[in-house]
């Protein structure tokens, strides 16, 4: 079987991401190099544990000198202090030294944790991503951002630390629930809106298939969304450029997550909602094709996503957007769309074209 590798080239610290159907229980030699001879420890919780766990720790057992399994509950109500320092006193009771390897399998908030613990630990120690959940492969593990929730505020405290290696098997998402499959799938489409026109098309043309969990279907979406997300990584390791274009769809969807204490929507729904909402406003700024918008439109329509706007005041819903951490000086940076596979960056929008298609996104689904 064939696994696709990905290089997200940072210069010293550049990784490969595998992608690849079955990895997890065949993964010995691509781990040989960053565990041989070392403490490993992987971290996940007890279901992922028991699901894709055991096939893992078989094969770290090959080539580490020592593995030990750490569970936590996970959960976005457990990204927390208490869960990271958790995860910090099992690290220091398997005795993970300098040279120890922390491996995460989990999804997207397992990895932002494990990442912080492993980038703490003894000022820093080597970390292997194995997400599991679609988010996760195609989104959260690459790019080294990790952080928890504090103070009642979302990713407020983190690090970068990239990690040494990646390892997507998307036949793990076949136990993924399909709320969860979804808020993935979001930013699958996303990621073709931003860069790949051929991704979009491709999800257009396979979406009962990709939504059915095809294996093959599966192995080519996950693979072609990793590129995208590797390559906006590369050019732009700290967002100040292009990987801001990451964030279609998510000002406004933050604004909503915010507005409806992260309860009434998932983050894919809630993105969907802001997909919706730029590509309609990038129409009516002329910035594209009525062809441009109705695709986006159509195609989240298809995949279940609601293009419902909260009972939230506009007004709400805008000074939430300013409060965006990527709003600047008092304006919000709208990422908008072109065409399919082209996006820009436009901070000039007037308030009142802003409130006009938020409130035909509310008439024309109510
Ligand atoms: N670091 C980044 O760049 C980055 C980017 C995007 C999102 N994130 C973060 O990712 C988080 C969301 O991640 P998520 O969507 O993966 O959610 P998640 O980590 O909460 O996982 C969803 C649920 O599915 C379970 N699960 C995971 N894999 C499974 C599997 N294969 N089978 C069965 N159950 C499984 C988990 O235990 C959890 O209950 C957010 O906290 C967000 O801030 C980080
Ligand atoms: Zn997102």
């Amino acid at each position: 079987m064939s696994v696709h590798e990905i290089r997200v080239k940072l210069g010293a610290r550049s990784y490969p991401v595998f992608v690849g159907n079955g990895l997890l229980s065949r993964c010995a030699g691509r781990l040989r190099t960053i565990l041989r001879g070392r403490k490993a420890v992987i971290l996940s919780t007890p279901r992922i544990h028991r699901l894709h766990g055991h096939a893992l720790a078989r094969q770290v057992r090959v080539v580490a000198s020592k593995v030990s399994v750490l569970l936590v509950a996970d959960g976005e109500e457990r990204k927390n202090e208490a869960t990271l320092f958790r995860v910090l006193r099992g690290m220091a009771r398997a005795g993970l030294q300098r040279d120890g390897c922390l491996l995460v399998l989990g999804g997207g908030v397992l990895g932002d944790i494990g990442g912080m613990a492993a980038s703490l630990y003894m000022r820093g120690i080597d970390l292997v991503q194995c997400p599991t959940t679609l988010l996760a492969q195609t989104d959260a593990a690459i790019g080294g951002k990790t952080a928890v929730d504090f103070a009642g505020i979302k990713n407020l405290v983190g690090t970068f630390h990239q990690p040494k290696a990646v390892l997507a098997d998307p036949l793990t998402l076949r136990t993924l629930s399909s709320r969860h499959f979804r808020t993935g799938l979001a930013e699958v489409i996303k990621h073709g809106i931003i860069l790949d026109p051929r991704l979009f098309a491709s999800v257009e043309k396979r979406l009962d298939r990709f939504l059915d969990l095809e294996p093959g279907v599966l192995e080519d979406l996950v693979a072609r969304s990793v590129r995208i997300k590797a390559e906006v990584v590369a050019r732009d390791e700290r967002e100040s450029g292009v990987r801001a274009f990451l964030n279609y769809g998510h000002t406004l969807g933050h604004a909503i997550e915010s507005a409806t204490g992260y309860r009434a929507y998932t983050h894919g729904q809630a993105v969907a909602i802001g997909m919706v909402f730029a590509a309609r406003l990038s129409l009516r700024l002329g910035l594209c094709s009525p062809e441009t918008s109705r695709r986006q439109e159509e195609l989240l329509h298809r995949a279940g996503f609601p293009g419902v706007l909260p009972r939230v005041p506009s007004g709400e819903l805008y000074r939430r957007m300013l409060l965006d951490k990527k709003a600047r000086a008092g304006r919000i940076q709208f990422v908008l769309t072109r065409k399919i596979g082209v996006v820009t960056i436009i901070s000039n929008v007037p308030k009142t074209t802003v409130f006009g298609v938020l409130n035909q996104l509310r008439s024309s689904h109510a």
